[in-house]
């Protein structure tokens, strides 16, 4: 399934490679092109799914079995693209989500071991089938990821990064995972080093946003009349 009216926008990375932070001001670039933007998360965006979201964050749950954590994921997935992706989608608005159905294939694949086949089909139902139009992964080195997520990232939601902090080769296998997907995918993908000067990185998001979205964009609906 196709995005209905609006776009679908979705920021992929590992652990600090900036995507909370460039998906605030691709909102404000957006708003000030004249867009109707909805900027959301995963795991969240739901209330169901904010608890869900801390079940997987706390430190204090430990190590989960990679199944279980597919499932909670794929839990919150569903709620957030019925009750919060879709509509914003059928109401013509652009749809910045911070990670969707590719994270699932390159966390709990490629770093998890769980096979591949099995969480696409999961993800096609979780997601409704929905794809984004368009993926942005922000490529950042692990190791230095991983420093600027722990320094803002506060101890109660670090549960990911405290196991990447002891399994070095985990993060470089997700990044690794990622890197692949967008290789297969690169229409849909556009991959951006984020080990450069966040205003530089920026201007290379808004390049890609003018390409994508907004050269094509104007008169149709996701644009304040
Ligand atoms: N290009 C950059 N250079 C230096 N620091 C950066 C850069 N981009 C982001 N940061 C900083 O790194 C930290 C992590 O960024 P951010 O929270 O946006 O990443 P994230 O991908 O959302 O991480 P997480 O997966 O931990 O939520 C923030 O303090 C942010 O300001
Ligand atoms: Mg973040």
């Amino acid at each position: 399934m196709n995005t209905p009216h609006g776009y679908f926008l979705t920021l992929e990375g590992i652990e600090g490679s900036g995507k909370t932070s460039h998906a605030r001001r691709i909102e404000a670039f957006l708003v000030q092109e004249g867009c109707q933007v909805l900027l959301t998360q995963e795991p969240g965006g739901t209330r169901a799914g904010e608890q869900i979201r801390r079940i997987l964050l706390n430190p204090a749950h430990g190590e989960l079995d990679p199944f279980t954590e597919v499932f909670l994921f794929q839990a919150a997935r569903r709620e957030h693209v019925k009750q919060v992706i879709q509509p914003a989608l059928h109401a013509g608005k652009i749809v910045i989500c911070v990670r969707f159905t590719d994270s699932t294939i390159a966390y709990q694949g490629y770093g998890r071991g769980v096979e591949n086949e099995f969480l696409v089909h999961l993800n096609r139902v979780a997601s409704g089938g929905l794809n984004p139009d368009c993926t942005i992964f922000l490529d950042v080195d692990p190791e230095e990821g991983l420093r600027r997520s722990m320094a803002k990232t506060s101890a109660d939601e670090q549960r990911f990064e405290q196991e990447f902090q002891i399994k070095s080769d985990l993060l470089k296998r997700i990044r690794e995972g990622f890197l692949h997907l967008a290789r297969e995918e690169d229409n849909r993908f556009v991959v951006i080093s984020s080990m450069r000067p966040r205003e530089i990185v920026f201007e290379e998001i808004k390049e890609t946003l003018r390409r994508k979205i907004l050269s094509t964009r104007k008169g149709k609906l996701g644009w304040k009349a």
